[in-house]
């Protein structure tokens, strides 16, 4: 299936993340959020992002004039009749995406894919608020979407052959490279990030060691880009809570219990970069 508009639901830092991505692929692109100030903001980072390329001179300023044109912006999910894929790519919380997809089935006309960035919760479950199971998929994106190379693809029982083609014919359009996983809670990429972050945390909570420490012996010790801590907090740490909370219900293991320090956090309102105050403090 030929894609030409590309619906993004959700303006925050995976869904303007994904919109710039995708515009800057050719794709005519359809950014909504609940609010204009939600989708403003996304607008405004993805211009700072394409500025910051022109300024280091990786892209010239007509091109970042072009992609800023091919992105709409909407707050009535209705606006995403146009579209023919669409992407969710709202909040961590199954109710809010139950909704979208309820909406969207009603929205969006019987042939359009209908694509989640869920980063745990499985596409089956997903896929049963709507009629068209088999146009239901995962299309996992990694934060910060521009720079990492990663897509996660992930089929529910009912995806079909189709769905999962066009899916990823989209990704590398994207100059994204996909890597398929089965439907399970967390699916590969945070069934073994998430666990590791979280024994970060319980590391932090048990007094193993100071922050700056846990994250250097992971920096330097593993020749990771960020340490874990720090990662949780670009990550979000309502996200970290949601995964951890859907590993823990979904494969009835205790070791995926989330850190009741991580738990604290939330509770507090410290949500990482977000929020200004994770386990780090931002300006
Ligand atoms: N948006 C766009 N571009 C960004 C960016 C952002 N938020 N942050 C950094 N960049 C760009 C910079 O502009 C820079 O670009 P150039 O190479 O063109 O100059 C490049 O990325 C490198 O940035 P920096 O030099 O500032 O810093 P860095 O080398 O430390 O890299 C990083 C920053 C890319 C974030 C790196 O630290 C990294 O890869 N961290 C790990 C990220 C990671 O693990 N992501 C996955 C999270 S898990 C997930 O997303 C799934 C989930 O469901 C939870």
């Amino acid at each position: 299936m030929e894609v030409k508009t590309f619906g993004v639901i959700g303006a925050g830092q995976m869904g303007n993340g994904i919109a710039q991505v995708a515009a800057a692929s050719g794709l005519n692109v359809i950014m909504n959020d609940i609010k204009q100030e939600f989708v403003d903001r996304g607008l405004a980072n993805i211009a700072k992002n394409l500025q910051r390329n022109v300024d280091k001179g990786k892209m010239a300023a007509d091109e970042k004039d072009k992609i800023l044109a091919r992105i709409k912006t909407c707050t009535d999910l209705k606006d995403m009749a146009a579209a023919d894929f669409v992407v969710e790519a709202a909040s961590e919380n199954e109710a809010i995406k139950f909704k979208i997809f309820e909406n969207l089935e009603e929205i969006c006309a019987p042939h359009v894919i209908l694509a989640s960035n869920t980063s745990s919760i499985p596409i089956g479950r997903i896929a049963s608020h709507t009629k068209r199971p088999d146009k239901v998929i995962g299309m996992h994106f990694m934060n910060p979407v521009p720079v990492m190379k990663l897509v996660e693809v992930i089929c529910g029982l009912a995806t079909s052959a189709e769905t999962l083609e066009t899916t990823l014919a989209l990704t590398k359009r994207m100059e994204k490279t996909p890597a398929q996983s089965n439907d399970f809670p967390g699916f590969i990429a945070n069934r073994i990030l998430l666990p590791m972050i979280n024994e970060a945390i319980f590391c932090l909570y048990h007094g193993v060691g100071k922050k700056e420490d846990i994250d250097t012996v992971m920096k330097l010790g593993m020749n990771h880009p960020m340490g874990p801590l720090a990662l949780a907090d670009l990550i979000g740490l309502d996200t970290c809570l949601a995964i951890m909370n859907t590993l823990y219900q979904g494969l009835g293991d205790s070791k995926y219990r989330p850190c009741p320090l991580l738990r604290q956090y939330v509770e507090a309102g410290w949500l990482g970069r977000k929020s200004g105050k994770g386990f780090y403090t931002y300006e």
